[in-house]
């Protein structure tokens, strides 16, 4: 999150002698985005950070993309998607392109290695359970509805509570961050943006682990995975400071723009991306004027893939969908409420829905495991009636 940080104890001046209690130096580290010109945190370590005693490559982990086919509405039902692992051994990727790769995670098992993404963010929201996310930069506990945003090169274990847990997960080769039209010159939340700085939730517990053995670390870089193993906790901080560490943000503590008439999809974004964007649907009011539609009209969002992951509740315009479904609206033709939902919506006063949306500028590729998933009905769901 761009704002500045710290935990722990570091020196007061950056690349000096910090040293432990017995004399000899904690190691610095650096760790900066796009060269070190983008955001930046320094570690210091109790151990030298590239200590790695053995490495072995686990194989390839790009997703396998399909041809997608003439160009239709699809949709895809992840409710019983193969569960049974920890939350990294359960993602399943189901959409993606250069730009991002999103799919959903049914973990039953808590993380007994760490990992590692150097070539993408990982934004992990929770749908269902809870527990703790746990990082070199201290631990969070995390639950329900929460975005995880973890940046580039974060090494992190998810430790999970409840028996299990699903999310719905969005990897991107770019930074997650609030929309720029939201933050000031200094990258303050401004007035009118859906949640401010005190919605964030930051690691505020460091504990410095200084134990040696072995520790597994799995690295996702090159489209491959790799292992480490370390002769030493990889959690081994004493103190960090800067603008790059994971955060949460509860898509609860988003606050709905509403009005008279129907608000357009920008009036839910949460998060901007390269190429693509993340916004939050929740409960809200209805629009207001007397004579007005809540549900969308129809659209043609030109040039922009959209994909939503439904939650919770009724979603007001869409048949054949189910919860835990995700639908795929591709650009190339329009789409919006089934018949007789635009009448049905009418008089209504509130929506209880929670959605995630993720609109992305390019086209998305179906991967083998979506096919499996495909709900193939759903482009007839506007045939029923006479479509007047
Ligand atoms: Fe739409």
């Amino acid at each position: 999150m761009p704002f500045y940080h710290k935990l722990g104890r570091i020196p007061h001046k950056r690349h000096t002698q910090f040293r432990k209690p017995d004399g000899n130096l904690y190691r610095e580290e650096v760790m900066g985005l796009e060269g070190f010109s983008s955001i930046q945190s320094i570690l210091y370590h109790y151990f030298l950070p590239p200590r790695v005693t053995k490495t072995e490559d686990l194989g390839p982990l790009s997703p396998e993309f399909v041809e997608f086919g003439p160009i239709r509405h699809r949709a895809f039902k992840t409710a019983q998607t193969k569960t049974g692992t920890d939350p990294i051994s359960a993602r399943t990727p189901l959409l993606g392109n250069k730009d991002v790769i999103l799919g959903v995670a049914r973990a039953s098992k808590s993380m007994d290695y760490f990992y590692r993404n150097a070539q993408a963010y990982e934004t992990w929201w929770v749908h269902e359970g809870s527990g703790e996310f746990r990082s070199q930069f201290g631990s969070m506990p995390f639950k329900k509805g929460d975005y995880i945003v973890i940046p580039f090169g974060t090494t992190w274990q998810m430790v999970l509570e409840s028996k299990e847990a699903r999310f719905f997960t969005i990897e991107n080769p770019s930074q997650i961050e609030p929309p720029n039209r939201y933050r000031n010159e200094y990258g303050q939340l401004l007035e009118h943006a859906p949640y401010s700085e005190r919605d964030i939730r930051l690691p505020e517990e460091l504990e410095t682990h200084t134990e040696r053995g072995e520790f597994e670390v799995r690295i996702k870089v090159r489209d491959r995975l790799t292992r480490h193993v370390l002769d030493h906790h990889p959690f081994d901080v004493v103190g960090w400071d800067g603008y790059l560490y994971p955060w949460i943000f509860n898509i609860e503590d988003f606050e709905p723009i509403t009005g008279r008439v129907h608000q357009p999809p920008p009036a839910h974004q949460t998060f901007q991306a390269h190429n693509f964007v993340v916004c939050s649907f929740v409960p809200r009011l209805f629009d207001y004027h007397p004579d007005a539609i809540p549900t969308p009209y129809n659209h043609s969002n030109i040039n922009s893939d959209e994909v939503i992951y439904y939650a919770e509740g009724n979603f007001m315009s869409r048949k054949g969908i189910d919860q835990y479904d995700i639908s795929l609206h591709p650009y190339g033709l329009p789409h919006g409420p089934q018949p007789g939902m635009t009448e049905a919506s009418i008089g209504k006063k509130e929506t209880h829905e929670l959605a995630v949306m993720v609109d992305t500028f390019y086209p998305l590729y179906l991967t083998k495991s979506a096919l499996d998933l495909e709900k193939p009905e759903y482009m007839n769901s506007w045939l029923e009636g006479t479509g007047e």
